[in-house]
Formats: C-alpha cells, sequence, structure tokens
C-alpha cells in the first residue's frame, strides 16, 4: 500500500484554475521531490495535504485515511519558516512534537548542533539570519513525529555552500532515519541528489507531465554533481520543464 494517494484531486481559487486533475502516489519511506514552474500549485498540493486548504473535488489518502480537510495528520515546513517569535529556537523546534507529547531535547539539540546552530539554541527567532530561521525550520520539520514530511523549498534562501552541506545533512539524517519525504524545489540538481523519484508539473492548472526514477545508488555524495550521467538525467529533466 503507498503511504500517500492524490486522487483526482482539483482546485481553483475563484476562476483561477490552479490544480486539474492531480494523481499521484508516494511509498512508505520513498523521497521524491515535485518540480513545475513558478504559480503552477506546489505550495497549494502541501496546503491541501496537510489540511488547510480542501480540493473542490478528489481525495487524500494517508495510510488508508482519507485526510481532506484534516490537520496534524502530516509534518509541513511551509515555504516561509513560521517560527514563534517569542520561543528560543530549541523550545521552537520542539514544538511540534511537544503537542504530541512526544519531545526529546537531547535528539533536538543534536540535531541543531549538527546544522550550524549549536550557539543559538537559547537564542531567539529575530537574532538569526534568514538562512539560519530556516534551518531551525527545517529541524523543527524533521524532529515532528508524523510519518510524512512535506518540504517547500526549505533550502532556497541559503547560499550554495549551506545549501550543499544542508543537503548532505538531510541525505544522512533521511539514510539514517527513514522517513517518507515530499520535497519541493525549482532546482533540478538538488532534486536529483535528493530524490527517488521526481515529479514534474505542468503549468497551471497543474498536472503531472512527467516522473523520472532516479537512478544513483545511495549513500550519495557531491561528487555525483560531477558525474556525466547526473548531466544527462539533469537536461532530460531541463527539457520537460515548462518555461
Ligand atoms: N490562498 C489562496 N488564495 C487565492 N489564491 C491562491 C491561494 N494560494 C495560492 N493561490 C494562487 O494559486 C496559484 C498557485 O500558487 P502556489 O503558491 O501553489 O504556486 P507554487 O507552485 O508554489 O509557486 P512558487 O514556485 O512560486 O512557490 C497562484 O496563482 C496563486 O496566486
Ligand atoms: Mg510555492
Amino acid at each position: 500500500m503507498s503511504h500517500l494517494t492524490i486522487s483526482h484531486v482539483s482546485k481553483r481559487f475563484s476562476a483561477n484554475e490552479v490544480l486539474g486533475d492531480l494523481n499521484f502516489s508516494v511509498g512508505k519511506e520513498e523521497f521524491i521531490s515535485i518540480l513545475g514552474p513558478s504559480g503552477s500549485g506546489k505550495s497549494t498540493i502541501f496546503n491541501l495535504i496537510g489540511g488547510l486548504l480542501t480540493p473542490d473535488s478528489g481525495e487524500i489518502w494517508l495510510e488508508g485515511i482519507n485526510i481532506v480537510g484534516a490537520r496534524g495528520a502530516i509534518s509541513y515546513m511551509p515555504q516561509s519558516p513560521s517560527l514563534l517569535p517569542w520561543r528560543t529556537v530549541l523550545q521552537n523546534v520542539l514544538l511540534a512534537a511537544e503537542i504530541k507529547g512526544k519531545k526529546d531535547p537531547v535528539k533536538a539539540i543534536e540535531m541543531l548542533n549538527k546544522a550550524g546552530l549549536g550557539d543559538y539554541i537559547h537564542a531567539l527567532p529575530d537574532q538569526l539570519s534568514g538562512g539560519m530561521q530556516q534551518r531551525v525550520a527545517f529541524i523543527r520539520a524533521l524532529l515532528s513525529p508524523q510519518s510524512l514530511i512535506c518540504l517547500d523549498e526549505p533550502f532556497s534562501a541559503l547560499d550554495e555552500l549551506t545549501r550543499l552541506e544542508m543537503q548532505k545533512w538531510l541525505l544522512a539524517i533521511w539514510e539514517e532515519y527513514r522517513r517518507t519525504i515530499i520535497f519541493v524545489t525549482h532546482s533540478i540538481e538538488e532534486a536529483l541528489f535528493l530524490s527517488d523519484r521526481i515529479i514534474v508539473l505542468s503549468q497551471k492548472p497543474a498536472s503531472i507531465i512527467a516522473e523520472f526514477q532516479v537512478p544513483f545508488n545511495r549513500p550519495r555524495d557531491e561528487s555525483l554533481f560531477f558525474d556525466e550521467e547526473f548531466l544527462k538525467w539533469k537536461r532530460k529533466i531541463y527539457y520537460r520543464l515548462e518555461k
């Protein structure tokens, strides 16, 4: 059984038809990336899975349960990090786990250290740079107890080197803890480096125009970026993206 199934989902905002007839499934512990033009409805898909919006038609199934309109079933990192300004970094990353009664400060501190935030554990969010705030929001999503994690461009505000460090860190964590991840990105390279499978969306009303099974073995490291095969795949996906 697949972990998540999106079945015939459509969504419009007044006259703006954003999602056509969207269908896809994600396997348990699979890592999939969604690529698509800006405004094609990627964040809308996450808002639908997260229960913040409801579709006009269609169903969303998580482990056999229809979660349309249900909040809290998944762990969701929105495109802009929504940290609570009055809570410290540590209190912020523990928030989702705390709501479910499962907080683990030792693991949280370990992850914050690994993400280069060791000196900021007791700082408030407005003392952090934008990229650091994004890392905090990202750790909070990873520490939440839900089995499906939706990450909306989590590394887009980071400079290239920090971004690569975070990608490697995410891969290492994911290989150790194996959760189901849906990852939205604008970077073909990032999608290829991280994912098992890549879904390409059309312009809105969005539907899936291509799907690629990523062939690279794990564990992966940055030498992959210079691999001939990697470049071939990058080209292949580039030409399927509508610009
Ligand atoms: N709550 C909302 N109310 C009205 N319109 C919305 C709402 N959310 C999204 N839209 C519209 O839906 C369309 C898709 O937006 P969405 O944010 O899902 O795109 P996206 O693929 O995530 O884009 P980007 O890559 O730029 O983040 C846009 O035209 C946007 O204006
Ligand atoms: Mg978006």
